[in-house]
């Protein structure tokens, strides 16, 4: 049973350790990467052909972003990415997770192509082949284009709309067609919870709504367009190896009450076992699915859908941050379950608890509850406040702490037999940290926002001597 709390807590019974990383856990051929997103460093939005996304729109609502930043220069990768593929090279990183700007590709969402749009991911795609980095490709990382939020009268269209999924579909044909002679990892989706529960639910991302009609409806909509999206580049890219990236926490309970213990167990179902059930071909858990009916909110189902959500995956991305524990709220938004922050807890510069034994329980749990056959850790970082050294250095040992943590949580996992075949470090650059705007700071290299100088943290030269000491021992 995905749900059985007592196996998953019993998972989650680790302390950090000291001993040296147990590099012989990974196995030769191991990937070992870096992950970023377009709107996060991209910049150059109205740039040959570009349309607004979502995003785009989001950041222009007063009070949305921090210090009201936007992406429209974000790090400047669409004009420096020859120098951002130079940095992936000097940390010695065999893979590197992209995303793709729909609005950059197909401005209307559907509609003419923009060539101009197109070639520049195949310029990006050449230029990490040359440099021997295998492209890992993410088609959608939140930034819709706006044209398909406005395709309703009162611009509530986007996810909440069937359409939507069929136009994703078209779009991963297009740039399938195009790159999927020289990619074969490709993503439909990258945390379509963020897309459904935050985007439209809790209200903190694009395009900002609390709304749990729109809500579901969008979260239906998203996996459908994981479904169609995967056939759709099969089609178009025979070869292609195609995956879907979830993110997802531990939630524990506050306390035993039985109360606690049931808000856990919807927390995780809300937060886990709804993007997972139906992807393995469960079906939606019926739990939740009451739930969320019981205040007014359905699934928009039709015949067939079901199959096309649970296409198989050749990979399962999985992108993990911190733990969460929760306690009953009656009252509180669906759910019903209210984070309880514990105190005299590690966190991060994101008031993020730190645990990496969450890391090694999750990696687990997709493995034996869920058989997922190749997993990735596609996302995995922490932001802490950087401070710049006389001499120019960035000395960040918190990051490192976490880095090395993570991945002995992975060494562990293979060591319990998770077929895990790649970590990729979130992330490569401080980049734009959605509502964070820039101040939050997940980069193994340092941004100088004013002169877009990057510096390789203390931390990117750990990542990097640790990719070495790996390859020497694994031959
Ligand atoms: O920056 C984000 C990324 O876009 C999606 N996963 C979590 C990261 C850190 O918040």
């Amino acid at each position: 049973m995905s749900d059985d709390r007592t196996d998953r807590t019993d998972r989650t019974q680790h302390t950090e350790s000291t001993a040296p990383l147990d590099l012989g856990a990974f196995p030769a051929g191991f990937s070992w990467g870096t992950a970023t997103s377009a709107y996060q460093i991209e910049g150059a939005v109205a740039e040959d052909g570009r349309a607004p996304s979502i995003w785009d729109t989001y950041t222009r609502v007063p009070g949305a972003i921090d210090n009201g930043d936007d992406g429209d220069t974000a790090c400047d990768h669409y004009h420096r990415w020859p120098e951002d593929v130079a940095l992936m090279r000097e940390l010695g990183t065999d893979a590197y997770r992209l995303s793709i700007s729909w609005p950059r590709v197909l401005p209307e969402g559907d509609g003419p192509v923009n060539t101009a749009g197109l070639d520049f991911y195949d310029r990006l795609v050449d230029g990490l082949l040359a440099a021997g980095i295998d492209p890992s490709v993410t088609l959608y990382h939140w930034d819709l284009p706006q044209a398909l939020q406005d395709r309703t009268a009162d611009s509530r269209g986007g996810w909440t709309e069937r359409a939507t999924a069929e136009h994703f579909a078209r779009y991963a044909s297009v740039v399938g067609a195009r790159l999927g002679d020289r990619v074969t990892r490709w993503a439909t989706l990258n945390e379509p919870l963020c897309s459904a529960w935050i985007g439209h639910l809790e209200g903190r991302m694009a395009p900002g709504w609390t709304d749990l009609t729109a809500a579901v409806r969008a979260s239906y909509h998203l996996l459908l367009a994981h479904g169609l999206g995967a056939s759709a580049l099969r089609a178009a890219a025979p070869g292609a190896q195609v995956g879907l990236v979830t993110n997802h926490s531990t939630f524990e309970p506050a306390s035993s009450r039985p109360e606690d213990l049931a808000a856990a167990v919807r927390a995780d179902g809300h937060g886990n076992r709804w993007w997972l059930d139906p992807v393995y071909g469960r079906g939606f858990p019926s739990d939740l699915r009451e739930l969320y009916e019981r205040h007014g909110a359905a699934l928009p189902e039709r015949p067939g859908d079901a199959g096309t959500v649970a296409a198989p995956l050749d990979w399962h991305g999985l992108n993990y941050y911190f733990p969460v524990t929760v306690a009953d709220d009656p009252t509180g938004p669906v759910p019903h379950a209210r984070e309880v922050r514990l105190p005299d807890v590690p966190r991060t510069g994101m008031d993020w608890q730190i645990d990496a034994g969450g890391l090694e329980s999750l990696l687990l749990r997709l493995t034996e509850d869920y058989g997922a056959q190749r997993l990735y850790v596609t996302e995995n970082g922490s932001a802490f406040p950087d401070t710049v050294g006389p001499d120019g250095r960035i000395d960040d040992p918190e990051r490192a702490r976490y880095l090395e943590a993570h991945l002995a949580a992975c060494a562990r996992a293979l060591r319990k037999g998770a077929p895990l075949a790649g970590y990729y470090a979130w992330s490569l650059l401080d980049n734009f940290e959605w509502a964070y705007g820039y101040d939050k700071r997940f980069g193994l290299v340092h941004v100088d926002y004013a002169t877009q100088r990057r510096t390789v943290k203390a931390s990117g030269r750990r990542y990097a001597e640790l990719i070495r000491a790996h390859r020497a021992q694994a031959g």
